[in-house]
């Protein structure tokens, strides 16, 4: 499918959005199920909330009355959200396995050799643009099995090196992810691997559903954090996408827990993936596929194939969809890393930043008075973004960040 790059900014409404309750995908992000995943996360010792930050003077600047950002980069010391998706979504692999209920078991417990001596040699394996595989070989490492990551063509070095470094055999291909997941899916069965993969199929999801309860735990820590401080609940939630798994696990939270309090959410990508822009400007609403080389600098959104269930999620809870150019999210790296007066200072990577780009513009850029009028964005609104990662390839960071590559008009 042709790519979407004339413009700085697309975006479209959703027309399959809708409020209903909907039972059948919200009954897995339940404050109760996310509870007992969230409590199997904080069995490992080197377990932390991450901060959500509160960014008074840019809230002035953008004239809103609230903006909080979740800053991810502190997560397990990894850098990146995404490990909270894979550990928990390994140890339900093992308890299976081990035919225990996650709700008896901490980390501990799965690394011990009465647990290793019943299972043996285990080797999972995954594709990744980097943050999801460091997060499995991590887990992996620390539970004692192999891990086996293939990442797509172009993927930066420095992700490679931090895979390797967590005893992974690890390689970049000549695949786009989407392939590489494909090529995965062949390796895992040819060896009966364990194929942990943070996206959803038909016929594989109930891994991809475990990841995505792993991520919800976030968006319960945000809703903790926001009672814990007399924050309100936010009105506009900017969520980036690249399967998808991240935002519809946030989103499904959400507006499981706030209902008719429920934040609008926004579907954030860069142009080169924009698949849920695609199939939520389709007139069918139907998942609309970008295949071939996906070359932008957010390599984490860098995916062409919503997940389903993901997808199924925000079709009908996101209100709208941004496809973005990558000086965008270039834009929201050199805000946060250059806060104004007291603001704290959040080192964001390219695809965590997109959405504070994104949303400058939105509140700045006459061009794009329609769309923020459209999605109700004014001083009223308070803002929830996650910035996902901290500077995972930290030379690009600081070609962007210090040399001002990307630059905005
Ligand atoms: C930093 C970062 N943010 C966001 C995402 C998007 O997550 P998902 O693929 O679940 O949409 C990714 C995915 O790898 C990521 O690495």
């Amino acid at each position: 499918m042709q790519k979407t790059e004339t413009k700085t900014i697309a975006w479209t409404k959703n027309n399959f959005y809708s409020s209903d309750y909907n039972q059948m995908e919200l009954s897995f992000f339940r404050h109760q199920e996310i509870a007992k995943v969230h409590a199997f996360q904080k069995t490992h010792e080197a377990y932390t909330e991450t901060p959500l930050f509160q960014l008074k003077n840019l809230a002035k600047e953008l004239n809103v009355a609230d903006i909080r950002v979740k800053d991810e980069s502190y997560r397990f010391g990894l850098n990146a959200f995404k490990v909270m998706g894979g550990i928990y979504a390994m140890a339900k692999c093992i308890a299976d396995k081990i035919g225990e209920d996650i709700e008896n078991l901490s980390f501990d417990i799965l690394k011990s050799e009465q647990v290793k001596e019943q299972l043996g040699d285990l080797t999972f394996i995954s594709a990744t643009d980097g943050n999801h595989g460091r997060g499995v070989a991590w887990a992996a490492r620390e539970l004692g099995y192999h891990s086996v990551i293939y990442m797509p063509k172009g993927s930066s070095h420095e992700r490679l090196d931090a895979i390797r470094k967590e005893g992974a055999e690890a390689d970049i291909t000549d695949l786009n992810y989407d392939d590489a997941v494909r090529y995965c899916a062949d390796l895992a069965e040819k060896n009966n691997w364990i194929m942990v993969q943070d996206t959803a199929w038909e016929g594989y999801d109930e891994i991809p559903l475990w990841i995505m309860q792993g991520y919800a735990a976030m968006a319960k820590e945000v809703t903790e954090q926001l009672d814990a401080s007399n924050g309100k609940p936010p009105t506009h939630v900017f969520l980036q996408a690249g399967v998808g798994s991240f935002a519809g696990a946030i989103a499904a939270y959400l507006v499981e827990h706030y209902r008719e309090e429920a934040p609008r959410i926004m579907v954030v990508e860069p142009h080169q993936a924009d698949c849920y822009y695609r199939s939520f400007s389709s007139p069918t609403g139907q998942r609309e596929l970008v295949t071939g080389d996906m070359d932008t600098i957010m390599a984490g959104l860098a995916c062409g194939e919503p997940n389903t269930r993901a997808f199924r999620v925000l079709r009908q809870y996101a209100s709208a969809s941004f496809s973005c150019d990558d000086r965008v999210s270039a834009l929201g790296m050199r805000i946060y890393s250059s806060p104004i007066g007291d603001d704290s200072r959040i080192i964001s990577g390219e695809s965590g930043a997109v959405t504070l780009g994104l949303f400058h513009y939105l509140r700045s850029d006459s061009n794009y008075i329609r769309a923020n009028n459209e999605v109700g964005l004014d001083e009223n609104s308070r803002v929830l973004l996650i910035s996902t990662e901290g500077d995972t390839d930290a030379k690009h960071y600081r070609d962007v960040v210090w040399k001002g590559h990307y630059p905005n008009q």
